[in-house]
């Protein structure tokens, strides 16, 4: 195993166990990154830049699956999200730019 699988691994063990915790959750939630909405240029609104949405991409995985495994930006609508986020973001302590930046990534510019 190189560096960066020893990295992912030791990452997402705790993903692992919290997603048995939740297991009863209906949502999609995943360990899988790859899975996640990734941005494209097209995705691209007034509202969010390419890289607000891979920054936020990032802020998120990093962030947002330390209690509970991820929830796919898909599982909510933009509005659902943006009543959700301003609970979840205190709790994963991001600053108040990181929180806009895992808010125009969750609702894909909107
Ligand atoms: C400190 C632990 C913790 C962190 C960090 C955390 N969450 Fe949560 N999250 C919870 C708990 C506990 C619940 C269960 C429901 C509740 O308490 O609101 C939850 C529930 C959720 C739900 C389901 C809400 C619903 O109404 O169905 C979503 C979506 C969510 N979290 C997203 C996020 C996002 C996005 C982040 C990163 C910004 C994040 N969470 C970070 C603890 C956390």
């Amino acid at each position: 195993m190189n560096n960066l699988s020893r990295k992912i691994f030791r990452l997402t063990r705790p993903l692992f166990f919290a997603s048995i915790l939740f297991a009863g959750c209906s949502k999609s939630l995943t360990t899988n990154t790859d899975s996640l909405y990734v941005p494209v240029a097209a995705d691209a609104t007034p509202n969010a830049t390419l890289a607000d949405l891979q920054t936020g991409r990032t802020i998120f995985i990093n962030s947002c699956g330390r209690c509970h495994n991820l929830y796919s930006p898909d599982s909510y609508s933009a509005s659902n999200w943006k009543s959700i986020i301003p609970t979840m973001a205190p709790r994963a302590g991001l600053s108040s730019a990181n929180t806009i930046l895992v808010t125009k990534y969750v609702t894909k510019g909107n």
